[in-house]
């Protein structure tokens, strides 16, 4: 970036940190070179932005209104950045007999959990089960710099809908997650555009060499918790994960979920303690991105594989 261009940037994040820490009328904020500004750089004048205002150290521990936050974000949210998600999905929540062509609230719960915390995602290769309709993987291609991301689900016409989620977001789509890389714009470490691909996985057959051929760094899952039988599957799958190892390192695993029924909760944490993953929950985050009703509580583990 040219120095005249930081300046530029410094007085922009400047101008939005002081007006939201005074709580100033939005329509005083400097929407229009915010604007400007976004056509030439993207999802990271946003994150600085959000660091500068909504993750203030000052409004973790003062925050404004919910009311000043959510409108200062629906505001932001409407830039033209392209870092908006666009979804074709269900009108019904069990449709051709799968849950996964709609989005669940878990899936929201961790996009924002992982606009929050974009490190844990950048420059990594990340492998998400049970992908659904897309939306937390878009958000993460779109706000979190991956390197790699294989969205994957079983069901035939989830990987459909999901396919042509990823291309209603102008994000081209690699054939085969596991063979080398094609794009030029792709080898690098730290290429902007992330590798992205949809794969046919299956927890209950997928096999631990399979898995390997990821390569994945992060492994994500969102609302895959809703029966006893899909837990003992996922635990299956985590297991052989656990056995996949990159630079002689596991995989870190983060498994959001609605709590529905805790007895369907409490199977996975038992599960995942006899074959030795032992897990944390992580600190509930408040500050919401999507307009969602939380009828019940949702939660994130993170996964020690
Ligand atoms: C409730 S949906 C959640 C979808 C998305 N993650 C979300 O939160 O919006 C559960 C997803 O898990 C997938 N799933 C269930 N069992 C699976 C299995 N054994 N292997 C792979 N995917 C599975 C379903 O196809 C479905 O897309």
């Amino acid at each position: 970036m040219a120095p005249e261009e930081s300046t530029e940037t410094t007085r922009l994040l400047q101008s939005f940190e002081r007006r939201f820490l005074a709580a100033r009328a939005l329509r005083s904020f400097p929407w229009q070179s915010l604007e400007e500004k976004l056509r030439d750089s993207g999802s990271e004048l946003l994150l600085d932005i959000l660091q500068k205002t909504v993750k203030h150290p000052l409004c973790t521990k003062h925050p404004p209104s919910v009311k000043y936050t959510r409108c200062f974000l629906s505001e932001l949210i409407r830039k033209p950045s392209g870092d908006s998600v666009t979804l074709s999905e269900s009108t019904a929540i069990i449709s051709h007999g799968t849950t996964g062509l709609v989005t669940w609230n878990a899936a929201l719960y961790l996009a924002e959990w992982a606009i929050e915390n974009p490190v844990a995602f950048t420059h990594r290769t990340v492998l998400e089960l049970g992908s659904g309709a897309g939306l937390t993987g878009l958000a993460i291609c779109k706000m979190c710099r991956p390197r790699a991301y294989v969205f994957s689900d079983c069901h035939s016409r989830v990987l459909e809908q999901l396919r042509g989620n990823v291309l209603l977001n102008h994000i081209s789509l690699e054939p085969d997650a596991t063979t080398p890389v094609e794009h030029p714009g792709h080898d690098t470490h730290h290429s902007e555009i992330p590798r992205v691909t949809v794969a046919q996985l299956d927890w209950d057959t997928v096999t631990t060499p399979q898995l390997a051929a990821f390569q994945p760094d992060v492994v994500i899952a969102a609302d895959v918790l809703y029966c006893p039988e899909t837990v003992l599957s996922l635990v299956g799958v985590l297991q052989r994960l656990s056995a996949c190892r990159k630079d002689e390192q596991a995989p870190a695993a983060y498994v959001a979920f609605t709590v529905r029924n805790p007895e369907t909760c409490q199977l996975f944490t038992t599960e995942m303690g006899r074959v030795g993953i032992s897990w944390e929950a992580l600190p509930r985050h408040d500050q919401k991105l999507f307009p969602y009703e939380e009828h019940s509580e949702t939660d994130i583990l993170k996964l020690m594989l």
